[in-house]
């Protein structure tokens, strides 16, 4: 049987060095090899903004941006995101400005608990730079339909993305929508 000491240093070797961007900062960690990604964001740096649901890729909660494309967090190692940009829900305001898919979630009260909100906003906000969706609400459903909301706020969270569109478009064009995300 390992000794104390002898454990924690097994448990030092078994770290892996992981050097990424979160929320335009540079950063390098110690992480253990199967850490997930969303593991990491909550319990090693405190960023509880993004939710754990199911745990296993079902209900879009736990949604960040990996090189600006929307993934659930829970389903990647954390080792993976080597020298990639995240961003997650405490990334998405810019310069003290709340992202416009933030706003209009807050006009449009497109939340009741509030738990999936971080994860809708997430999709939500790489769905309007992903010039590859289409603009129609069939579109937007079928883009968001990997984020679950158990409170059913479904009709105030597509008009909440659909407004936030005017103002990101707004914004793109004046080169202020969001943060550099790497490769979106
Ligand atoms: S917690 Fe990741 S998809 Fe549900
Ligand atoms: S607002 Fe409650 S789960 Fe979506």
């Amino acid at each position: 049987m390992m000794d104390d000491s002898a454990h924690s240093q097994h448990s030092r070797e078994s770290q892996q060095t992981l050097n990424f961007t979160l929320n335009g900062e540079a950063m390098t960690l110690e992480v253990a090899p199967n850490a997930v990604l969303l593991d990491v964001l909550r319990e090693q740096l405190h960023l509880g903004g993004t939710k754990k649901g199911c745990d296993h890729g079902q209900c879009g909660a736990c949604t960040v941006h990996v090189d600006g494309q929307a993934m659930n967090s829970c389903l990647r190692l954390a080792v993976m995101c080597e020298g990639q940009h995240v961003t997650t829900v405490e990334g998405l305001a810019h310069d003290g400005e709340l992202h416009p898919v933030q706003q209009s979630f807050l006009e449009c009260d497109a939340y009741q608990c509030g738990y999936c909100t971080s994860g809708q906003m997430m999709s939500a906000s790489a769905l309007l730079a992903d010039g590859r969706i289409g603009r129609d609400d069939a579109s937007v459903k079928e883009a968001m339909s990997g984020n679950i909301c158990r409170c059913g706020a479904y009709k105030n969270i597509l008009e909440a993305i659909q407004q936030a569109r005017l103002a990101y478009d707004a914004t793109a064009e004046r080169g202020t929508a969001g943060r550099q995300e790497g490769a979106a």
